[in-house]
């Protein structure tokens, strides 16, 4: 694969960055869409763009972290250097998922490159001073490759998971850094509890 000069913004020339294509099609998609004010309108933007990305089998050519045995694996695809957004590229094994989770109060565009996931929504009831939560399960979606989804705040709360019979990727734009997020752990079933996790990168 060529190693490629990624086009800067004269402001941006002090950080050059060396990118493959694929990822500096992807980086020019996301620098479009954020330059939007509408929150709305940059995951519109960005579905509809990863989605074509995926049907033409661009995605599919950006590096992804081998899998791990025990848990999803998650790499550092791009990191905008001011914050407006990050990519993160994800492989999972056969079965492996997300708990239940929220995105820090971020947006999120998530595309399937390959395999079948599952997507699970919740919303977020109640939360007592203990941070004892009542979520009331919505939504299942079935999300082949090519499909995209997104989360808005304070629409944030999923279970993400590889219901395939092969490993999948999937690939993650977020508004920001996504370093840290909470996880919800189950005591009863419509209660969790509420943990903060840090997000660790596999390459
Ligand atoms: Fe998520």
């Amino acid at each position: 694969m060529t190693e490629t000069q990624v086009a800067l913004k004269p402001e941006e020339v002090q950080q050059p960055i060396r990118v493959h294509q694929p990822e500096r099609e992807l980086i020019r998609l996301c620098r479009r869409a954020v330059a939007h004010i509408d929150e709305k309108q940059i995951v519109r933007e960005l579905k509809s763009g990863m989605m074509q990305m995926a049907l033409d089998g661009t995605l599919a050519d950006i590096e992804y972290p081998p899998p791990h045995p025990e848990r999803y694996a998650r790499g550092l695809c791009y990191a905008d250097p001011w914050n407006r957004f990050s990519i993160i590229a994800m492989t999972w094994n056969i079965g492996q998922r997300t708990p239940l989770h929220d995105h820090a109060g971020v947006w999120c565009v998530e595309v399937v490159v390959d395999g079948d996931m599952q997507v699970v929504n919740y919303e977020l009831m109640e939360e007592d001073s203990a941070g004892c939560c009542r979520f009331e399960q919505r939504e299942t979606i079935l999300a082949p490759a090519a499909s995209s989804g997104a989360l808005l705040p304070p629409f944030e709360h999923h279970i993400f998971s590889n219901t395939g019979p092969a490993p999948s990727h999937t690939l993650h734009v977020y508004g920001g850094p996504m370093s840290r997020c909470d996880i919800f752990e189950p005591i009863d079933s419509q209660h969790w509890r509420r943990l903060h996790r840090a997000l660790r990168y596999d390459n």
